[in-house]
């Protein structure tokens, strides 16, 4: 059993209950081959079949088209702020790579792409100090693609809609929000996350590309460990992969397809995450910053107006039984993340909390 604790965590964040005892009764003879999941090889058929069955429940839950690769890979979403311009190299030819700027996640991208290819910013929010969404788009014909994160983790920032680039192709980083709501995956050319917040534990990265666009940079020049070409020809099996996180990864999407898809958890996501802003906007004591049109489902950043009592609400809180809402390290204040794997009483709690700090 588990102690009756919510853990707030932006990443390596809470998991489903069900799931880790799933995995628990599971772990030490799994399907009755006498060993874990985690000392066969990742080749065997027992494992490949793991594999296979856990691609086809995330093409299941996110209507994944068939002309889309999916690849588990390693690395985090930082890797991949390196992959994408390295496996669109060519497509970036005479032209320029854009990138939308939100914040923090966003910045890295942006940063990390301008050391392999010509990255410009087409549009960006810092003016409001990243409170709201870009308000203009500097779009043009020599955009080879559009990079975007789509929810800022840190920020608590969240597009509420796919932006519209016209024919550019558009890439997102949905580290943070990937499997929260439905999304048309038609709509972008390649989806990148870090597996650690609503996919499973840290070490597995997911990659969603239309496969006409796995050529667009000489293979010779990859790293085999970054080529998207050779993880989709292999089925994700260039090497090792991480075997663990990939099984767990599978628990996980069928634990979402069994609670109604991903209709059903935008739902239960857009409820939490309602209540808490309410809660949030009528009080004195606390506040968040984010432009109502803007904010996140996942990551909900808040302050109290008086800040010399940060450390005793933090103290408070973790007494109560909630862990983890101090806020990013560059930022401060606090964040309560609120991903699939957190239950509507997780936020209930936290409310009774904060209203009971607040008459203390
Ligand atoms: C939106 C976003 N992008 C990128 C990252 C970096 O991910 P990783 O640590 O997996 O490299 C994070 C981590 O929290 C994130 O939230």
């Amino acid at each position: 059993m588990r102690s009756q604790t919510y853990n707030f965590c932006s990443g390596p964040a809470t998991l489903p209950t069900a799931v880790l005892s799933k995995a628990q009764a599971e772990l030490l003879d799994w399907q009755k081959m006498g060993v874990s999941i985690m000392e066969i090889s990742h080749r065997s058929p027992e494992f490949t079949a793991v594999a296979k069955k856990a691609e086809q429940s995330l093409r299941q839950l996110m209507s994944i088209p068939d002309d889309y690769a999916v690849l588990f890979m390693q690395g985090g979403a930082t890797q991949q702020f390196s992959g994408v311009p390295m496996n669109f190299f060519g497509l970036c030819e005479g032209k320029q790579a854009g990138y939308v700027d939100t914040g923090i996640w966003s910045r890295k991208a942006l940063d990390e792409a301008g050391r392999y290819v010509d990255a410009r910013l087409v549009a960006s929010s810092k003016d409001s100090n990243y409170t709201r969404l870009p308000e203009s788009w500097a779009l043009d014909e020599k955009l080879a693609y559009v990079h975007y994160t789509p929810n800022e983790t840190i920020g608590g920032v969240e597009f509420p809609h796919i932006p519209d680039v016209g024919d550019i192709p558009l890439i997102a980083d949905m580290s943070s929000t990937i499997l929260s709501r439905p999304i048309d995956v038609s709509k972008f050319a390649l989806i990148y996350a870090g597996a650690q917040k609503n996919i499973g534990p840290a070490g597995l990265t997911l990659v969603i590309v239309r496969r006409d666009l796995l050529d667009a940079t000489p293979h010779s020049a990859l790293p085999p460990t970054m080529n998207y070409r050779l993880f989709d020809e292999n089925d994700s099996m260039l090497n090792t992969p991480p075997t663990f996180g990939w099984y767990l990864a599978w628990l996980i999407f069928d634990w979402l397809i069994e609670a109604g898809g991903l209709t059903a958890m935008g739902e239960v996501n857009s409820r939490k995450s309602a209540r808490l802003y309410n809660y949030l906007d009528a009080s004195d004591v606390y506040h968040n910053p984010i432009h109502p049109e803007a904010r996140s489902w996942m990551n909900v950043p808040f302050v109290l107006k008086d800040e010399s009592r940060n450390a005793a609400f933090l103290k408070f809180a973790e007494e109560h039984g909630l862990l983890n809402l101090k806020g990013h390290r560059s930022v401060g204040g606090m964040r309560a993340s609120l991903y699939n794997a957190m239950p509507e009483a997780g936020v209930d709690a936290l409310i009774d909390v904060l209203t009971k700090f607040a008459e203390s």
